[in-house]
């Protein structure tokens, strides 16, 4: 299917679930930090990321499957090639899942648009996802690992709380908003993330915001927003560690049932084992 076919898929479907909202849960999967590369042969710290990411997928096509769309929260190509966008593009492309991508400080956001998802251009986007919204926020600044929100983001979330109140929320980004407790990794995380925290606290229907980039997964409660985190579909940090440090963790994806009621279900799963043997290297990616 073409981009622009997709893309109108996905929009056919949210516009079926604004019209005929049910009171069926939307099931939601995310996958972050896929760090995919053009050259299928290549591998991030000894691990084949498109075979981790096959992993990841054939979990969830056996445990949560099908979703009604999937979000994917950046760093989802390592090289900045177009192919590995393309790549990515046909392989979501056959799932038949509608699917919504965020940029990550790895990717190439003109790539992104132009090879993948057209709509990721947009720095807040908001997205029906049956009786709930999805605001996706682009936190990435160009050249740099670490994030912030733009003013006009952060605008956009005052306007999101004013203007939807009645309707349950989850807001995805790449970068976290609050310490993880691994030095390396807390510098960077969202740098404005005081100003974002008080304007996502607004919202007076906020269930969570979810994130990538940290490679781990974490469920935090700060300043009044449930912050969840979710693994990599490639490599693992080891939580707590000051330094770079791999986890042996295995590579998953986070669930998400969206209940009609406002009630949100989620967790992680992970795959049993890695495709190939893990190395714990000490240098960084
Ligand atoms: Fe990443």
């Amino acid at each position: 299917m073409a981009a622009q076919d997709a893309q109108t898929a996905r929009e056919d479907s949210i516009g079926q679930d604004r019209r005929a909202p049910t009171a069926t849960p939307f099931r939601l999967l995310q996958l972050s930090d896929l760090h995919l590369y053009a050259d299928p042969e290549r591998r991030l710290l000894g691990q084949n990321t498109r075979r981790t990411l096959e992993s990841v997928l054939a979990l969830a096509q056996a445990r949560y499957w099908p979703p009604d769309a999937i979000v994917l929260t950046g760093d989802l190509v390592h090289d900045e090639l177009p192919g590995a966008y393309r790549f990515l593009r046909e392989r979501l492309d056959g799932l038949g899942i509608p699917y919504h991508c965020i940029p990550g400080n790895h990717d190439r956001l003109d790539l992104l648009v132009g090879q993948l998802d057209p709509t990721a251009a947009s720095g807040l986007r908001r997205v029906a996802a049956g009786a709930w919204d999805l605001l996706l926020l682009d936190s990435v600044i160009p050249g740099e690992a670490g994030g912030r929100l733009h003013a006009t983001v952060l605008k956009g979330l005052a306007e999101a709380a004013r203007g939807a109140p009645a309707r349950p929320t989850l807001v995805f980004l790449h970068h976290h908003l609050a310490p993880m407790g691994s030095r390396w990794i807390d510098t960077m995380q969202v740098a404005n993330a005081t100003a974002a925290l008080a304007a996502l606290a607004l919202h007076p229907a906020l269930r969570a915001v979810i994130c990538g980039h940290v490679h781990q997964e974490a469920d935090q409660q700060v300043a009044g927003v449930r912050l969840l985190a979710t693994p990599s579909t490639c490599v693992q940090f080891l939580p707590g560690s000051a330094d770079f440090s791999l986890d042996p963790r295995t590579p998953g994806y986070r669930w998400l049932t969206l209940h009609a009621d406002g009630h949100l279900e989620t967790g992680v799963e992970r795959t049993d084992a890695y495709p190939e043997p893990l190395t714990i290297a000490t240098q960084g990616y």
